[in-house]
């Protein structure tokens, strides 16, 4: 049993999405969560600069001794996996999650014609991190398509409307030519955008999102790593806190209005420059 928070990090307000699943599925868990909204969008950063803004987000949950790191950003996991697998695993023993491959799993069982879609911000789509999680895939195509203006919208609140389902059509269209069956949705912040994406998709296509696969792993690595909190008496409910890097008014808002209820204040953080990471 362990009593320590869940760290739950993310450029900015997608990564909510993952903190829900893993509440849902694990109710007696406490989250730490931290959007590095002072730095937000990665999508469109040169790969080494997610990368610094990623560790430095990660060094301050882990410095505040959460006893998971959960990376609920596909760009930030793209960008940064291996160097926070052996910053925290390695070195210090806490274990880190990621969002692609749970995705990358979920997407092989579901499809039924071998044909996979993705779609993700620049930085996540030109890493060609789903095409190398699903390499090793026998007979399973993939098509990928960088989405860049759909985090702004969702960042913004603007989850409806003619303007975001133009801006899909346009870029869901290619994939639907090309017949996939099953799309992942490679962005943490596009679980927010399952309404528009799976109109322009149609009901044939199934939409799989990092939230409910992550939130899976999340749940077994607690467990088989004996790192569960422990049963709570009835009335102790867990204190989630909520963190951000800038000073957005719209961040608390909007969080609670992804996330639910469980969202209280939300505090600002300030942290060293990327400069000064090791
Ligand atoms: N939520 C992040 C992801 O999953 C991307 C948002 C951003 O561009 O910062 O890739």
């Amino acid at each position: 049993m362990d009593n320590a928070p869940i760290g739950i990090f993310d450029s900015g307000l997608g990564g909510l999405t993952v903190a829900r699943a893993v509440i849902d599925k694990l109710p007696d868990e406490e989250i730490l969560y931290l959007g590095d909204t002072a730095h937000t969008p990665y999508g469109p950063r040169p790969i080494a600069q997610a990368r610094s803004f990623t560790l430095g987000c990660l060094d301050e949950l882990a410095s505040r001794g959460v006893k998971m790191l959960v990376i609920a950003c596909n760009t930030a996991t793209a960008a940064a996996l291996s160097d926070a697998r052996e910053r925290y695993w390695i070195d210090a023993h806490i274990p880190v999650i990621e969002v692609i491959s749970p995705a990358a799993r979920q997407a092989v069982v579901t499809t039924r014609r071998q044909r996979i879609g993705v779609i993700g911000t620049e930085a996540t789509i030109q890493s060609e991190a789903y095409l190398n999680a699903l390499a090793a895939v026998p007979g399973v195509k993939v098509f990928q398509q960088a989405c860049p203006r759909f985090v702004e919208f969702v960042e913004r609140g603007q989850t409806t409307g003619p303007e975001i389902e133009e801006l899909a059509r346009e870029y869901l269209e290619p994939l639907k030519e090309q017949g996939v069956d099953t799309l992942i949705l490679g962005c943490t912040h596009y679980p927010l955008l399952t309404g528009v994406i799976g109109r322009v998709m149609g009901e044939g296509v199934s939409l799989v999102t990092s939230s409910e696969a992550t939130a899976n792993v999340t749940y077994n690595e607690l467990t088989d790593r004996g790192l569960l909190h422990e049963p709570r008496a009835d009335g102790d409910e867990p204190c989630h806190q909520f963190l951000a890097t800038g000073e957005s008014t719209m961040f608390p808002r909007l969080a609670k209005r992804f996330l639910g209820p469980e969202v209280g204040n939300v505090h600002q953080v300030h942290l060293p420059e990327p400069g000064a990471i090791a």
